[in-house]
C-alpha cells in the first residue's frame, strides 16, 4: 500500500542539481543501489534489523523499499523519507504488495516533518553514511522517537583497524563522488551514542567484500526518558569525525 508523497524541493546536498552529475545521482545511482544492496549477508542483516519493529515506524533512506519484505506483521504504518524519486518508482511494486501502509512524508532525514515523540521506531539501513550531517539527522530521530522508542540500524563505517581506516580516509573523497555523498569512514557507534541515544545492542563485523567498504555496525539505540542536549564542543568534534566542517549548524 502506498499513499501520497511530497515531491520537489531541494536539499543541502544539492541533490536536485542538473547536469551530468545530477543525472547520474538522481537517475542512475538509485538503480545501482537497488541492484547491489542485496546478497545473502545483506538480506540476513535486513531480517535482523527489522525484527522487533512495531507500531508507527519512520524509515530514513527508504530507497527502493528493499526492507519492505522484512517488515514484521506487528508494524502498523511506515513513514518513508528519501530524496530519490527514482527509488520511489522502484519501490512501487514492493510497496503495493505490502500489507503495511507506507506513506512518503519527506526528502531529508535532517528535517523530519512529523511531530515530537510520534514514532515507536526509526529504521535506517546503509543511510547515515550519506546524509550530509548525520548528527542533525540523529537529533531529529531523537526528537521524533517517543521516550523508550528505539532506533534500529545497520550501517557501514569506520573500521577499528588503523590500516583499513586509513584506506577508508583515502577513498572517501572518491566514494562521495561516485556514491551520492557516501562516506566510508564515519564512526557510526560514536555518532549514535554521542547523539544522546542509549546504545543497547551493537554488533560490528565485516561483510563479504573489500574491507574498507564493508565494516558494519548493526544495533539498536533507545531514546531515554530525558535527553541531555549535546554540548557544542562534543557536537563539533563528532561533526569533524564524520566529514563536516567544524562550523556546521548544530542540531535543533
Ligand atoms: C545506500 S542507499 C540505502 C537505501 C536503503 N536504505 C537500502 O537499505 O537499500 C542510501 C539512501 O539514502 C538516501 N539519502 C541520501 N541523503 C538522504 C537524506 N538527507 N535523508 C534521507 N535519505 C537520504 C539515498 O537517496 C539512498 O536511498
Amino acid at each position: 500500500m502506498l499513499s501520497a508523497q511530497r515531491t520537489g524541493g531541494d536539499d543541502s546536498s544539492g541533490r536536485w542539481q542538473t547536469g551530468g552529475m545530477g543525472l547520474y545521482r538522481d537517475q542512475i545511482l538509485p538503480r545501482i543501489v537497488d541492484l547491489t544492496m542485496r546478497g545473502d549477508d545483506v538480506e540476513k542483516a535486513r531480517a535482523r534489523v527489522t525484527a522487533g519493529l512495531d507500531g508507527e515506524v519512520l524509515e530514513i533512506g527508504f530507497g527502493s523499499g528493499l526492507n519492505i519484505p522484512y517488515y514484521p506483521a506487528t508494524l502498523k504504518h511506515v513513514w518513508a523519507v528519501d530524496p530519490a524519486a527514482v527509488g520511489r518508482k522502484l519501490a512501487a511494486k514492493r510497496a503495493a504488495a505490502s500489507a503495511v501502509p507506507i506513506e512518503y512524508i519527506g526528502l531529508d532525514a535532517q528535517r523530519l516533518p512529523v511531530g515530537d515523540a510520534s514514532a515507536d521506531h526509526v529504521l535506517s539501513t546503509w543511510t547515515l553514511c550519506t546524509i550530509p550531517d548525520p548528527m542533525v539527522a540523529l537529533a531529529e530521530i531523537i526528537r521524533v522517537l517517543r521516550p523508550g522508542g528505539a532506533f534500529h540500524f545497520v550501517e557501514h563505517g569506520r573500521s577499528p583497524d588503523t590500516k583499513v581506516a586509513r584506506t577508508q580516509d583515502r577513498l572517501t573523497p572518491l566514494q562521495r563522488r561516485v556514491a551520492g555523498g557516501c562516506h566510508l569512514n564515519r564512526p557510526i557507534d560514536q555518532l549514535v551514542s554521542g547523539s544522546g541515544l542509549e546504545l543497547t545492542q551493537l554488533e560490528t563485523y565485516y561483510m563479504k567484500g573489500p574491507r574498507a567498504m564493508e565494516y558494519t555496525f548493526e544495533g539498536i539505540a533507545v531514546r531515554p526518558l530525558t535527553v541531555t542536549p549535546l554540548a557544542a564542543s562534543s557536537y563539533r568534534s563528532l561533526s569533524r569525525g564524520c566529514g563536516r566542517r567544524s562550523d556546521s549548524p548544530r542540531p535543533r
